[in-house]
């Protein structure tokens, strides 16, 4: 589907509930899978790529209720499923799935998009071998066929902020003999942690050092906060569309996922946390946005995996800031739905940035008026097309998204709710 998108000769105004974390929703439907019992999920996302992991839940024997809530009814034992579980575009599902499958009684495969088919999967097969499991792979990339082993728990050192691996190893230790311990050179989302400890998994946290032992899990009645890296694309354009002031409610700030905010606030944007409480484990609150002048900044080390997913929409945002901003120790970032060094530096260059690629991010050089009135590319990634919309709301003519539709991987309600904050539609 192709996306025209215009010039905002308006400000964007009013509030908006920002819909569920998608990794949230991911390991909650999960993990309520491994727990004996009725669990009952309040919020839970809408995007393809939770729904890949309830299905796939579904698919190992797990009953799904789906309404208002999610309900699930499990025995706390997976079934071995009677075809490939299909992960879609979602690595989120194919790791934290890939960690649970090593260490059961049966065999499976796990397969996914053309896009998940060319992501790197050594950095899951190769802590769980050494835990025992027997993974078989397209040299490193799926489809992946798991025998269930017996496992043993291992003390992993990571080199990689992956929330993945962390969960992917953490959940197979959940079934191993021993202990597992998972130690990472900075820290990356932590919902694993907090929600297996929130089920009563035998978990102990010391900084970038996960320890778990073999646990059974409780069932949870939990409420998923809105996605702070949905927030990120109202966040980006009430900065720079003149006049905007808007409020994001109810925006899941876990300290693990709002580098965004730091980025702003040491840009100089004009963002408040308002209402902040704790929901479920997590914290959460309301953010209220206005335009703002905007400078540079250097966004690198610890900082990078707090907002790994919204650098292509902070690139947009540096093209609005006077000065230059460095992206650096991002080099993961090729390795996402697209490699979004390359993605981010084509897309915004044709659009009239000053940004040039480095290995392990990229140089921007604003303020940049940028030009627009090209056709732009998002290369089935929801991020890259949800970036080069806020990108078209300030450029002097319209530009053209090719592939608009993967905006539902992760966020359906986005037009709906631009639109809300357009005041084209009520809210
Ligand atoms: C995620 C972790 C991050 C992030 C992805 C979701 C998660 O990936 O980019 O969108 O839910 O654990 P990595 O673990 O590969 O950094």
């Amino acid at each position: 589907m192709q996306k025209k998108v215009l010039k905002a000769n308006i400000p964007l105004n009013g509030t908006v509930t920002v819909p569920s974390d998608k990794s949230i929703s991911h390991r909650a439907v999960i993990f309520a899978s491994l727990a004996k019992g009725r669990s009952v999920i309040k919020n839970f996302s809408k995007g393809q790529d939770p729904l890949s992991s309830l299905n796939i839940c579904r698919a190992l024997g797990v009953d799904i209720e789906e309404g208002p809530d999610l309900i699930i009814n499990s025995d706390g034992v997976l079934k071995a499923p009677l075809t490939g579980l299909n992960c879609g575009n979602s690595g989120t599902t194919m790791r934290l799935m890939t960690g649970i499958l090593s260490g059961q009684n049966f065999s499976s495969e796990l397969f996914g998009d053309a896009s998940l088919s060319k992501r790197p999967m050594k950095r899951i097969i190769e802590p769980l071998s050494l835990m025992g499991a027997e993974i078989s792979s397209q040299n490193g990339h799926a489809p992946l066929k798991i025998s269930g082993k017996k496992l043993t728990g291992i003390d992993y050192h990571s080199n990689l902020a992956s929330a993945q691996v962390k969960s992917c190893v953490l959940l197979a230790g959940l079934f191993a003999e021993g202990v597992t311990t998972f130690t990472e050179p900075h820290l990356s989302r932590n919902h694993t942690e907090i929600l297996l400890s929130h089920m009563g998994a035998d978990i102990n946290i010391d900084g970038c050092k996960t320890i778990i032992s073999k646990s059974t899990l409780e069932p949870c009645q939990i409420e998923i906060p809105g996605d702070i890296s949905s927030a990120a694309y109202f966040i980006t354009a009430g900065l720079i569309v003149p006049d905007s002031d808007i409020i994001l409610k109810n925006v899941g700030l876990n300290p693990t996922r709002t580098g965004i905010i730091d980025v702003v606030k040491l840009m100089g944007g004009n963002l408040e946390i308002l209402d902040m409480r704790n929901v479920s484990g997590e914290t959460v609150g309301d953010i209220r946005v206005k335009y703002s002048n905007l400078k540079s900044c250097v966004i690198e080390k610890d900082l990078i995996p707090r907002l790994i997913d919204e650098l292509p929409v902070i690139a947009v945002l540096a093209t609005q800031a006077e000065g230059e901003t460095i992206v650096k120790d991002a080099q993961d970032l090729r390795n996402k739905e697209s490699d979004r060094i390359k993605a981010v530096v084509k897309e915004l260059s044709a659009l009239g940035a000053d940004i040039s690629e480095t290995e392990d991010g990229f140089i921007i050089n604003g303020k940049t008026n940028l030009k627009g009135g090209v056709t732009s590319e998002c290369y089935h990634d929801h991020r890259l097309a949800m970036s080069l919309y806020v990108a078209g709301l300030v450029c002097q003519n319209p530009i053209i998204i090719n592939g608009f539709e993967w905006v539902n991987i992760s966020f359906p309600e986005f037009e709906t709710q631009f639109a809300q904050l357009f005041g084209f539609i009520q809210s």
